[in-house]
């Protein structure tokens, strides 16, 4: 790959697409073309070849999806597998029609059978069921691979399936309704922090920036229906589960370390799926002390083990892309500090 080559980041907005542009900027690379969904609807095909005609990409990062959390993809699956359907689709045969050198199409470890051995391997792709929660986004996704391996297989082209675990970073989504486990932490914990030094203010502007608190963290917070802290001494952070299930987390700059690492070698190597991750996993209650630390909440953690705090383990084998010759650098410390000082600034308007 050099240098001038054309790149385009679909979904340069969002967590992922923003983590490849920042990547791909830093190193050098001059020539990125992207477009807003405004601008660009890929669900539509027209468009897509339209837009593939015109500026003739060497290289893609296929980063836009429709995805959301477990509420979500149940209340809509007919959405999340047809929009997710139609992109990739779109412009996995528009990359083709266009001679594109090399692409990474970005899915998801839920692609995985729900009851997995351990470390989860991509051989153990669709060797039992899936979590029935999230059926239609991980099925659009597995359509992904397929479609990726068989045009590699009849068409010659160099379509890279990466599937990442659990990211978190900048661009993450912070509202506590169906928000992801790190970034949830996160703003509990600052939100924690604020109620026991009685802020009731800098909890509103955290409100405006990142959406209504549920009942549940209201209470453990003190907080009234005006968000004045009724305890300051009674806060304490309540979290789903028993802290026991372990999980696996990567920072999206080392998951995008990874697609350009992908791509800049990607066309010497023969293309496959390829698990990203770091192959380490902890228990949550592990990653809500690290997250206590570097926010700095004092107070207790109180686990309710009423509600479910899901699969006991998930982990990837990350063996393919170890031999890849890539492994990840950021350490989950300070990978939550920048998460953390992203998260602040946002509420400072800068
Ligand atoms: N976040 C995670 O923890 C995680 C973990 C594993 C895998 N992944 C995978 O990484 C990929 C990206 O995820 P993400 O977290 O970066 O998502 P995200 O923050 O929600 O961003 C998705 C992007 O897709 C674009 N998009 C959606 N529908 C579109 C349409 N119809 N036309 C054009 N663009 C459209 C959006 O563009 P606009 O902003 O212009 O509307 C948005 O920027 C997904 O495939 C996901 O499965 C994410």
């Amino acid at each position: 790959m050099n240098k001038t080559d054309t790149i385009y980041i679909a979904g340069h907005r969002g967590m992922v697409g923003s983590a490849c542009r920042r990547q791909l900027e830093s190193r050098g690379y001059a020539n990125l073309v992207f477009r807003t969904s405004r601008e660009l609807d890929l669900t539509r095909q027209a468009d897509v070849e339209a837009f593939f005609a015109e500026t003739r990409p060497d290289h893609v990062i296929l980063a836009a999806a429709k995805v959301g959390g477990i509420l979500a993809n149940a209340t809509h699956p007919a959405e999340f597998i047809y929009t997710n359907i139609a992109i990739q689709t779109n412009i996995l045969h528009a990359a083709y029609r266009q001679g594109v050198r090399s692409l990474v199409f970005l899915g998801s470890s839920c692609i995985y059978p729900k009851f997995c051995p351990q470390p989860i391997s991509e051989e153990y792709l669709l060797t039992s069921d899936l979590e029935k929660t999230n059926e239609a986004y991980a099925i659009a996704k597995i359509a992904g691979v397929k479609m990726c391996e068989h045009y590699n297989g009849q068409y010659g082209t160099k379509f890279w399936a990466l599937m990442p675990t659990n990211l978190y970073g900048e661009n993450d989504h912070f509202g506590l309704e169906g928000s992801h486990v790190l970034p949830a932490m996160i703003r509990k914990f600052h939100l924690a922090k604020l109620a026991a030094a009685g802020d009731a203010d800098a909890i509103r502007r955290d409100v405006e920036r990142w959406g209504s608190i549920p009942q549940d963290v209201r209470e453990s917070l003190t907080l009234d229906d005006t968000l004045e802290v009724q305890d300051p001494a009674a806060v304490a952070v309540r979290l789903w589960g028993t802290g026991t299930p372990r999980r696996e987390m990567m920072h999206v700059d080392d998951l995008a370390r990874a697609c350009v690492h992908v791509l800049e070698r990607g066309e010497e190597l023969p293309p496959q799926l390829v698990n990203v991750g770091t192959g380490q996993d902890m228990t949550i209650a592990e990653l809500a002390d690290t997250v206590r630390r570097v926010v700095g909440f004092e107070g207790p953690i109180v686990w309710d083990d009423t509600k479910p705090g899901g699969t006991p383990r998930k982990v990837l084998d990350v063996s393919r892309l170890t031999a890849m010759g890539f492994a990840p650098s950021i350490t989950l410390e300070d990978g939550v500090a920048g998460s953390y000082a992203w998260y602040q600034a946002q509420l400072e308007g800068r």
